[in-house]
């Protein structure tokens, strides 16, 4: 059964956030255990995760957040996480986390990270899924409080620490405004990404890429737009991570069976792309669905879902001698599922 092959497939995970992680029976049972009033009306649980834009989706991303506070919270949606993760095959996940969220309710970026990595550690050893961790920039709050951010990420670095990300509403500050923040970030030897393309115009990728200097793209959808730049970045073999289902909810792409799919066009253009679930129980889906999609609706072939995994261990921030065992026994590993 081509499903079940699916979700055995070894697979990596590098576009995911940990708030658009918490399933929604979590999210009331944190709730109610802060005495958190949530403002919306809802009879079962999933409904509370109902939207058809990016600014509705990232209001209850917000209200989720709100209710994570102590270490015990995100050590529960870590683990949650994390877990579910691996029961889709991924075996290795670079997980975005949004400490603005909880910032601004007073909860300590140290009782943040305490627990995350309490919760991700103990996921490793249940489930044995690794990790790294991505704090991510929340672009709305502007140019100046990034770099702040990026000075307090690197005051308490751990070693789980690999990168930054950027993400939030693209429309408010397009990426060239937090050049000195990722220049910040590349002096502390910090990794960098950026959602960008996904609501914005291709310039936002093109920029984040040569202002920025990330080293991959969070969506960029919109490079379709500039088949010049699509070209070069092909040439280029800048990795795209790419999550179907998201284009449904927040980009203009809503169908993935058209031909003129944004994900669709840039593979046709041979661009690097891998895929991803980015907020799994907030969009109704996991990352077998996303590969089902895939192959689905999307068309891809057996074969091109081989390149897209393979093209995840390329883009993952390991040291290339890990990468080269993975490759190598992975390949394997697909190919014997594949056959099976
Ligand atoms: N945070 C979580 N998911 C996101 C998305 N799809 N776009 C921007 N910010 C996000
Ligand atoms: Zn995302």
């Amino acid at each position: 059964m081509l499903y079940e092959k699916l979700k055995m497939l070894p697979k990596t995970e590098l576009h995911l956030h940990l708030g658009g992680s918490v399933n929604a029976k979590t999210f009331i049972e944190l709730a109610n255990k802060h005495g958190l009033h949530i403002p919306v009306e809802y009879e079962e649980p999933d409904d509370l995760y109902d939207y058809d834009n990016l600014a509705d989706f990232l209001k209850v991303y917000s209200l989720i957040s709100q209710a994570c506070i102590d270490k015990d919270d995100f050590h529960r949606i870590t683990y949650e996480c994390l877990s579910r993760c691996a029961e889709h095959g991924a075996r290795y996940v670079e997980l975005f986390f949004s400490p603005e969220e909880h910032l601004k309710y007073g909860v300590s970026y140290q009782t943040i990270l305490d627990g995350i990595i309490a919760g991700a550690d103990d996921a490793e050893k249940d489930r044995g899924v690794t990790y790294q961790l991505i704090p991510a920039i929340n672009r709305e709050l502007g140019p100046e409080r990034a770099i702040q951010f990026v000075d307090m990420v690197c005051a308490y670095k751990r070693d789980d620490i690999i990168g930054i990300g950027l993400d939030f509403d693209e429309t408010a500050n397009p990426p060239q405004v937090f050049e000195a923040a990722f220049n910040l970030a590349t002096k502390n030897g910090l990794h960098k990404t950026s959602h960008e393309g996904e609501v914005g115009p291709a310039s936002n990728v093109v920029n984040s890429i040569d202002v920025l200097g990330c080293e991959r793209v969070d969506h960029g959808y919109h490079i379709v737009d500039d088949v010049q730049q699509m070209n070069r970045f092909a040439q280029e073999q800048i990795l795209f991570t790419v999550c179907p289902v998201t284009t449904t909810v927040t980009t203009k792409w809503r169908d993935l069976d058209a031909e003129d799919h944004a994900i669709r066009v840039m593979a046709d253009a041979g661009l690097k792309i891998m895929i991803n679930s980015d907020d799994p129980p907030m969009l109704h889906t996991d990352l077998t669905n996303e590969y089902i999609l895939m192959v689905d609706k999307l068309k891809f072939g057996i074969e091109d879902i081989k390149t897209f995994i393979l093209n995840g261990i390329d883009g993952a921030w390991l040291d290339e001698s890990t990468k080269r065992q993975w490759r190598s026994e992975w390949s394997a590993e697909i190919d014997r599922i594949i056959l099976e």
